[in-house]
């Protein structure tokens, strides 16, 4: 089990793995970012995360580097790595210069790639599923920090997670929109199961439009599992039927405490486990 970093132009070890104090990235979080896990030893989506994180760079107006040095990036870095499953962060900073926020006065993109062992969730979690906490810090609005853009400015997010740790001991936090519907979990997509109909909020709530979400609709669509994009309130969540969060490097995790208290008969539902399985299956298919 090991870590690997790509950084200005090769892979490293991590005590080897420095930027300047005058990267962007450190000063103002002026980057973006992926997370993409591999399953079955193999890259999942990493497509789909390499075209997130050009749109994420582009909607910032950062040069995004050659896909191709990128991807070269990613396959050497995993492969100096060599853990059986790998967590990969991609990151692109705006590189380095004096202390000016504007951005033209930048150096130029620099590219990290990290590689670290998977760290899935336990088996344990996915069979008696997570507590999460809905917090009292609101999702940044897409009108300020556009939660759709994947930047490395996390600070809403390390604040929401902080809340749900210390006051509830909950695994992940619940953030809710400006509107008070719920809107994302700090590094995960949230959905909510009622009389057998999967919801999440609409990506129009302000949230990052997951790349494991995008694949449950399609899972849903696919096996007839009804499925709606609807906006509902922490308390709507609190009394559904089951409930379940994703992201690339937990796949469909359920979550069967909410506040302290237990979602249904507290234990992960049969929409959620048939979920798990189809994402599984998927997994082991592999996606490009
Ligand atoms: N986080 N919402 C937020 C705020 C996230 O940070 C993430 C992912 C997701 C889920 O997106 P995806 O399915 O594409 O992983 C939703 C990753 C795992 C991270 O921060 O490391």
């Amino acid at each position: 089990m090991s870590i690997r970093v790509h950084i200005d132009g090769a892979v490293r070890l991590p005590e080897e793995a420095k930027v300047s104090v005058f990267d962007r990235g450190f000063l103002y979080g002026d980057s973006v970012y992926e997370t993409i896990g591999t399953a079955y030893g193999r890259l999942f989506a990493a497509k789909d995360h390499l075209d997130r994180l050009e749109r994420s760079a582009t909607r910032i107006g950062m040069r995004v580097p050659p896909r191709a040095e990128i991807e070269r990036a990613i396959v050497d870095t995993v492969a100096a790595a060599g853990n059986p499953e790998s967590r990969v962060r991609v990151i692109l900073t705006r590189g380095e210069g004096k202390l000016d926020l504007d951005p033209a006065t930048a150096s130029d993109t620099r590219l990290v790639v990290m590689v670290f062992p998977l760290g899935a969730p336990s088996p344990e979690m996915f069979e008696k599923g997570v507590a999460v906490a809905v917090v009292s810090v609101a999702r940044n609005s897409p009108r300020a920090i556009d939660p759709a853009v994947k930047s490395g400015n996390y600070l809403n997010n390390v604040l929401a997670l902080g809340e749900a740790r210390r006051r509830n001991h909950a695994y992940e936090a619940i953030l809710c929109a400006a509107d008070g519907t719920v809107a994302e979990g700090s590094t995960s997509n949230i959905f909510a199961v009622v009389g057998g109909e999967v919801r999440t909020p609409p990506a129009d709530v302000g949230i990052l439009d997951g790349i494991t979400r995008a694949k449950v609709f399609d899972l849903c669509r696919e096996n007839a599992i009804p499925l709606a994009e609807r906006r509902f309130s922490p308390d709507e969540l609190r009394a559904a039927d089951e409930t379940f969060i994703t992201s690339a490097t937990r796949g469909v995790l359920p979550v069967t405490v909410i506040d302290d208290r237990p979602i249904a008969d507290g234990r992960p539902g049969p929409v959620t486990r048939k979920l798990m399985a189809l994402y599984d299956a998927l997994a082991r298919r592999g996606v490009e």
